[in-house]
């Protein structure tokens, strides 16, 4: 199936849900205002794949992205790591709550796929 049509108010504030979309992991994460806030702070020059939040998230209480690990493809876990956001236990990537590799050997984010928001209680990934 090429799109997923995702119910936004099944996913509580502070979860990371894990669907499968196209044979990979898709996690979509209702971020809290701390997250949103702790994001939106970070340098941008001291990453190491450069991105603002607000390049990686429509709406900032939603991050949308693919669960697969960028060094050799692991399945991170959510809410786990040193950046509160996920963490690879293959081989220790950590990255943040807007899915940004912050440490480890991953070289970069997790990729954000195309989605889009048709009205306010859904999200269509694809
Ligand atoms: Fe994730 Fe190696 S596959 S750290």
């Amino acid at each position: 199936m090429a799109k997923i049509e995702i119910k936004l108010s099944d996913i509580p504030e502070g979860k990371s849900v894990t669907f499968k979309w196209r044979g990979k992991p898709l996690f979509i994460r209702h971020r809290t205002a701390d997250e949103i806030s702790t994001e939106r702070g970070v340098a941008v020059s001291t990453l190491r794949d450069p991105q603002a939040d607000d390049q990686r998230v429509q709406k900032p209480e939603w991050l949308v992205v693919i669960g697969v690990c960028t060094h050799l493809g692991c399945v991170p876990i959510a809410n786990a790591g040193e950046f509160g956001g996920y963490y690879c236990p293959c081989h220790g990537s950590h990255y943040d709550a807007s899915g940004r590799i912050r440490k480890g050997p991953a070289p970069l984010n997790l990729e954000v796929p195309q989605y889009a928001f048709p009205d306010e209680g859904t999200l269509i990934v694809g």
